[in-house]
């Protein structure tokens, strides 16, 4: 059977998470940009790019800087603009050479969606990847602000279609399970998201051990510093060696 993060990433996840938008990304990415200049020279992998509304204000500062997703359908949506720097394939699976990239980032949480082995395997790979003092951007959600705050049900509309989602903390996993409906045509499906909750130090840990070093990390995508409350934790790391 196909796993969630196969199949979720479609037009309706587009839809319903289109409040992520291009502003947002400027915001980002002009911020990270700041923090670590380093990511306008060489090349730079945006992995789970999406449809690349981080790589396309990535491009603006850096020629070089190119996209992978696994999505089809996502990196269709992509500005045809961005085409001929997007790849597609799986982050598990990583082709590019070991020491090459000059900087890594992964926006709006592509990480923890594999099991603990895999996880910890994709950071040594992002590690291997890097050049020295290449740069990896790791966003992703604050784990213990996610478990305090927990909202266990709503339904949202988006468009057409409207997600009612219901959340719930299985072992260490966020799981949401959603039951999206086409209000033009009746049609419903059922999507979920699961995703491993690291706590902060444990991710950091992760990194360490791949062969990185914090910079800074931030808790909004406008640069403030992460507090126990902030809705995001951006670690900036630069590979030691
Ligand atoms: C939450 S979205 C974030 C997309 C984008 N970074 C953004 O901020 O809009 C997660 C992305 O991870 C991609 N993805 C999921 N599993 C993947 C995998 N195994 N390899 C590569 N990309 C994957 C999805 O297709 C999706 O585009």
């Amino acid at each position: 059977m196909a796993e969630w993060f196969e199949t979720w990433f479609d037009e309706d996840y587009a839809l319903l998470y289109s409040h992520r938008d291009e502003e947002e990304a400027r915001v980002a990415m002009e911020r990270a940009l700041r923090v670590a200049p380093e990511l306008t020279a060489g090349p730079v992998l945006d992995l789970a790019c999406g449809v690349g509304r981080h790589l396309e204000i990535l491009r603006r500062a850096n020629p070089l800087a190119f996209g992978m997703d696994l999505s089809k359908t996502l990196l269709r949506m992509a500005p045809s603009s961005l085409r001929p720097w997007l790849i597609r394939g799986d982050m598990r699976r990583l082709p590019m050479k070991a020491g090459t990239l000059h900087g890594i980032c992964l926006w709006f949480t592509p990480f923890g969606y594999f099991s603990d082995d895999e996880n910890r395997a994709l950071m040594l790979s992002l590690g291997s990847l890097l050049k020295p003092q290449g740069i990896l951007l790791m966003d992703y959600l604050n784990a213990d602000l996610v478990a305090r705050t927990l909202i266990p049900e709503d339904t949202v509309e988006s468009g057409e279609v409207r997600a009612q989602s219901r959340r719930s903390i299985e072992g260490d996993r966020l799981v949401k399970r959603m039951v999206l409906t086409h209000r033009d045509t009746g049609e419903q499906r059922d999507v979920m998201e699961s995703v491993r909750l690291y706590p902060p130090l444990e991710l950091q840990e992760m990194a360490v051990r791949a062969g990185l070093r914090l910079r800074r990390v931030l808790g909004t995508y406008s640069g403030e510093a992460f507090t126990e409350d902030s809705p995001r934790w951006i670690g900036i790391f630069e590979k030691a060696w």
